[in-house]
């Protein structure tokens, strides 16, 4: 079918993405007068943001008063292994506290304590309780706030359009072409400015705390085929607890809330393992190395039958764990009949987050591309080699809320706006091209791809791994020339699933290349072949499309040195590092 119409709609600013940060963007945008519209490929009621289930981190030090933006920006910048943009985590630790109170005021309606004031939870590797939460439904309470917000602003959400394409003239944005993921009506939205909220690409491995049509690289790819960059594509969080069974939902996320509140892991001769791996933490370690030691728990033949290890909060009394982890409680008990007041439950590693993404300057979150913004996972940076639970919540809504602000900057500045009939055409061709018959099929092509990438470049990888998972990447690149994508009036699934992959193998192969550049051990990427951390690799890699090939190319940049104010409270022993006493005197009450 080679179609070439469509319809147009026109905003000020066009937000790709209906989790936390396109929301709170949006919000921004309309609060400011403009004219805002959302795009989303998925429920609005449901997008990935419910997934950040334990908590959102702001130093409040409402329940340990020492805590400080310093404290957090520390622990944040130290914990992703010297990687993270000191800027963005210096943004993020001090206007958390402002955002969190926002939502919270908004009717996000946190824990409090008697005093009123926010509780805050341990999360791992923060030397102080400075997570605040819902329950252990804390993404959703903050997702249910921000729509309602958006809907008493009146924001138009659209979430049945597949963006296929950002149109782009002379390296300026000037909207996007998406089509309906029902009747594939296409529609051309032009915008000043357009902000791509779009997460991820965890749902690329086989075992990943995303669903099935989420979280497939489709912000990255948009953003590379718009002449962006990518940046520390290789780091990739494995959350240390997902849900083994049953096969069909393994790798569903066991918040990390579980351990805040006391769960313990054992291997299967009931050793606390987390003893080899970190004796002052524990439990309440980083995530790249309780992912790590259940990982080797698990490989070396101390797992559960059904390959995870246990994490165990029985000691806690039912009426704790209902209060604490309700979701968690009834997760187990209605896909497992285990009650976890009563059992341990077996959990093992599962891709959760994506720490690269679009390289974007700090204060902002523009992009190389003029008009175009990134806000929340799709944007990389801020977190480094290791992202700590808890700042994905605050990512969001801080830098959301800043992307919004400077797209109201640009599109009330720019002085003429750009269209290009070359750009829409070509979008459409770009969509009438895989209309046809073919061998292939998308979706036994993206079980290939998870499984390539879970046994490839999964929690521990080595060259050989990576460069065979590449050719494996490649192959099915060229296989998707060939994929059959038939539509009608009333279903074009064909359509989207061919789209995921391709953004999927772009991603995929933007990984592994990075991977392959890092040879050393950092964080979240674990090389069997370079085991240590390279002190001397203080690099950044980024990954780009070359423009009249396609391919990708990869260089690096090292890392600038820190601001002499910042390194001084890094050094500073007061606030350098105190994490491990301070948990350890939690873990010992
Ligand atoms: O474990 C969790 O609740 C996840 C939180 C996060 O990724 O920030």
């Amino acid at each position: 079918m080679h179609s070439y119409i469509h319809t147009t709609q026109i905003s000020n600013v066009l937000v790709i993405g209906c989790g936390g940060a396109g929301l709170r963007a949006a919000i921004e945008v309309k609060l400011a007068g403009l004219d805002v519209q959302i795009l989303g490929k998925r429920p609005k009621t449901d997008s990935h943001t419910v997934l950040a289930a334990g908590g959102i981190n702001a130093a409040f030090g409402n329940v340990d008063h020492e805590d400080s933006w310093k404290h957090h920006f520390v622990d944040t910048f130290m914990e992703g292994y010297g990687l993270g943009d000191p800027a963005q985590i210096e943004i993020m630790a001090k206007e958390s506290p402002y955002l969190v109170k926002e939502i919270d005021a908004w009717g996000a309606n946190f824990s409090k304590l008697k005093n009123g004031k926010l509780d805050q939870r341990f999360f791992g590797a923060h030397t102080y309780r400075r997570t605040c939460y819902s329950g252990d439904f804390t993404g959703l309470s903050i997702l249910n706030t921000l729509l309602k917000k958006a809907e008493s602003l009146k924001i138009p959400i659209n979430d049945e359009q597949y963006v296929s394409e950002l149109l782009i003239r002379d390296e300026v944005c000037f909207g996007a072409m998406s089509f309906n993921i029902f009747s594939s009506e296409r529609t051309i939205h032009l915008a000043d400015a357009v902000i791509l909220c779009t997460g991820g690409h965890t749902r690329i491995w086989r075992k990943s705390s995303s669903r099935r049509n989420e979280n497939t690289g489709d912000g990255y790819y948009l953003g590379l085929k718009a002449g962006c960059e990518l940046i520390d594509m290789e780091m990739v969080q494995f959350h240390p607890s997902g849900m083994v069974s049953p096969e069909e939902i393994a790798g569903t996320l066991v918040t990390e809330a579980v351990r805040g509140e006391g769960g313990k892991l054992f291997n299967n001769m009931g050793e606390r393992f987390m003893v080899k791996y970190d004796k002052a933490r524990l439990e309440l370690s980083t995530r790249d190395k309780i992912a790590m030691a259940n990982y080797t728990e698990i490989s070396q033949g101390r797992g559960t039958k059904n390959g995870g290890v246990y994490l165990d909060i029985s000691h806690k009394d039912k009426e704790f764990i209902l209060r604490k982890i309700p979701s968690i409680y009834r997760q187990f008990l209605e896909s497992q009949m285990l009650d976890i007041s009563k059992e341990p439950m077996e959990v093992a590693p599962t891709a959760h987050y994506s720490m690269g993404g679009l390289l974007i300057s700090p204060d902002d979150h523009a992009s190389s591309i003029q008009g175009l913004f990134a806000a929340g996972e799709v944007a990389g940076g801020l977190h480094g080699a290791n992202r700590l639970g808890g700042n994905s919540l605050a990512e969001i809504l801080v830098f959301g809320k800043r992307a919004g602000i400077a797209s109201v900057k640009y599109s009330t500045q720019i002085n003429k706006q750009i269209r290009s009939r070359k750009s829409v055409k070509k979008a459409h061709e770009n969509i009438n091209q895989l209309i046809k018959n073919g061998k292939e099929l998308a979706i036994p092509l993206q079980y290939k791809l998870r499984n390539t990438m879970w046994e490839f470049c999964g929690v521990l990888k080595d060259e050989k791994l990576l460069l065979e998972g590449l050719e494996k990447v490649r192959d099915m690149k060229s296989q998707l020339k060939d994929v059959d994508v038939r539509i009608d009036s009333h279903n074009c699934s064909d359509l989207i699933h061919v789209f995921d992959l391709n953004a999927s193998l772009i991603t995929a192969e933007a990984t592994i290349i990075s991977a392959l550049q890092r040879k050393e051990s950092r964080g979240a990427h674990q090389r069997s072949d370079y085991p240590n951390t390279n002190t001397g690799e203080d690099v950044n890699y980024i990954v780009k499309l070359d423009g009249p090939t396609n391919n990708m190319k990869i260089s690096k940049v090292t890392i600038k040195p820190l601001r002499k104010d910042l390194e001084a409270m890094v050094r500073d022993s007061s606030i350098g590092k105190s994490s491990e006493i301070s948990i350890k005197n939690k873990l010992l009450e």
